[in-house]
């Protein structure tokens, strides 16, 4: 199963999928490509020190949103994935994206969907005052964080926390949701019955 990881940041969901990948010779999956919405974050370093091909898609590089999401559609076409992951990919993906690879794009969230969607769900969790938060490993629609959900983990909140506590201790579980959902996926297939996901 070929995989093409998108990051925005320090992609350490990336860096999981590789240590797995390195440590299972049966994972079922190979990342072929990483891509990123800019320059100069970690996660292209480390895809990099995987001896991975890596692109830059820059919104500001195109005249508008459109334009970018088809360069973007074609980029990672060029890679012939059959699974997209979006690991803290920071941009939502268009029309373009998402009739190209539409259904095989995966998201990892870090909160429970449907609450806190968007940009800031760690953030929103703990202004909220919610006890339990987690995250969430879900196919890309073409809403915010609305697709299909295909698993999900609870991660305590503790009084003490503070946004980067906080996201840190999901990040910590997301990282194994993520390689444990990807290889079943690789693996076994899935298949969707309405909003319900079944990964045997
Ligand atoms: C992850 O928690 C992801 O869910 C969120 O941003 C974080 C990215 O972390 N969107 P990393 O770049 O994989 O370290």
């Amino acid at each position: 199963c070929r995989l093409v990881v998108l990051v925005s940041g320090s992609g350490t969901n990336l860096q999981a999928l590789l240590d797995a990948i390195a440590a299972d010779p049966d994972y079922g999956a190979r990342i072929v490509a990483v891509g990123a919405d800019r320059d100069g974050i970690a996660g292209l370093d480390r895809a990099e020190r995987a001896g991975l091909p890596t692109f830059v898609c820059r919104v500001k590089d195109h005249e508008d949103r459109a334009a970018w999401d088809l360069a973007l559609t074609e980029a990672v076409a060029g890679y012939q994935p059959d699974l997209v992951v979006s690991a803290g990919f920071m941009k939502i993906l268009g029309k373009e994206f998402l009739a190209r690879f539409g259904g095989r794009v995966i998201n990892t969230h870090p909160a429970l969907l449907p609450s806190f969607p968007g940009t800031h769900g760690v953030r929103d969790a703990l202004a909220y005052g919610a006890k339990v938060t987690g995250c969430t490993v879900h196919f890309v629609d073409a809403g915010v964080d609305t697709g299909p959900i295909i698993a999900q983990r609870a991660v305590e909140v503790r009084d003490e926390d503070d946004e980067d506590t906080l996201h840190e201790r999901i990040k910590e579980v997301e990282r194994r949701l993520l390689v444990e959902v990807v290889g079943r996926i690789a693996r076994d297939g899935y298949r969707i019955e309405g909003r319900k996901v079944i990964v045997p």
